[in-house]
């Protein structure tokens, strides 16, 4: 799996066309979507046209994406859900197949559902994304496939020590989202030093120091620009002391976990969150 990519978090079906056409074109080999995003078409049109313009083929791509809360449940309703997703996206396979949120009624029998599609050879990996110990614990007694990966809100004011060293002691990797903090990151103090020192843009010393700290990152940018830019990072390196620097900034502020956000349905319905998960916020 490349360590780095594109996401397309909040990003309408147009945008992220876009967004994810201008990574492939610039040389990103990852793309991270999600069903609840509302943008797999989108997503799905980016692929194609980013792949023509870079002289690219499908299997020179990573693509992700998740399934969705509300489509949970057993085999039928989660394999109609992932070739819904295929349709959408235009491929025939995806390389990672990741359950968006522990859904407590339904997640183990989901993660079974998601064990026979790898089987059956439809996707290339499962993992799963917003795991606390507990819950990854319980999936680890049940699994017969042990999650590739964790994806997980991770970045400088959010280090989740907890959960990286749980997951890492199972050889599960952290994927980040959010890896800039959606943004808020990038005014920091002492990465608006570092960005002074190493002549880059916060946005790239946030990420160098990801990829140092051996975090799989995907990063938003709808700005051809930025997209370049944020993957502009492996020709320098920070130092041990400036990446100290940076774990010494962590919070533990989630910005997002089982909260009371809406959760749009791309069926149309809105969920509330805190109607299908327990809270489990910090
Ligand atoms: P935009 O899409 O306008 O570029 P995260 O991945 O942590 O959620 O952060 C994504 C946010 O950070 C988006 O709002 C994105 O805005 C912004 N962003 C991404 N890359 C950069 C960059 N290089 N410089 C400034 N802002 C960035």
């Amino acid at each position: 799996m490349p360590r780095f990519g594109l996401g397309v978090w909040k990003t309408d079906n147009r945008t992220s066309r876009d967004s994810v056409a201008a990574a492939i074109k610039n040389g990103y080999l990852a793309i991270d979507t999600a069903r609840q995003y509302g943008n797999e078409q989108g997503t799905g049109a980016g692929i194609k046209l980013g792949l023509e313009q870079a002289g690219l083929k499908r299997s020179d791509l990573f693509v992700t994406t998740k399934l969705y809360n509300g489509e949970q449940g057993d085999y039928d309703q989660v394999s109609k859900a992932f070739e819904n997703q295929l349709k959408d996206l235009g491929l025939d396979y995806v390389d990672l197949y990741l359950m968006h949120w522990p859904v407590d009624k339904t997640y183990i029998e989901s993660y079974h559902a998601m064990e026979k599609l790898y089987r059956e050879g439809k996707v290339r990996a499962i993992g799963v994304s917003n795991f606390d110990n507990d819950r990854m614990e319980k999936l680890l007694e049940e699994a017969e496939i042990i999650p590739t990966v964790n994806q997980m809100e991770f970045n400088p004011t959010n280090q989740e020590h907890e959960i990286l060293a749980f997951d890492q002691s199972h050889d599960i990797e952290m994927t980040a989202w959010s890896p800039l903090g959606g943004g808020e990151s990038l005014t920091n103090p002492v990465i608006d030093a570092l960005a002074k020192k190493y002549d880059r843009s916060a946005a790239q010393i946030i990420l160098r120091w990801e990829w140092q700290r051996d975090i799989i990152t995907v990063v938003k940018s709808t700005h051809e620009k930025r997209i370049i830019q944020n993957s502009q990072i492996f020709d320098f390196s920070l130092s041990d002391e400036d990446v100290q620097k940076i774990n010494e900034l962590d919070q533990g502020r989630r910005g997002l976990w089982y909260d009371d956000f809406q959760w749009h349905n791309p069926n149309g319905k809105v969920a509330n969150g805190i109607d299908q998960w327990p809270d489990t916020r910090k």
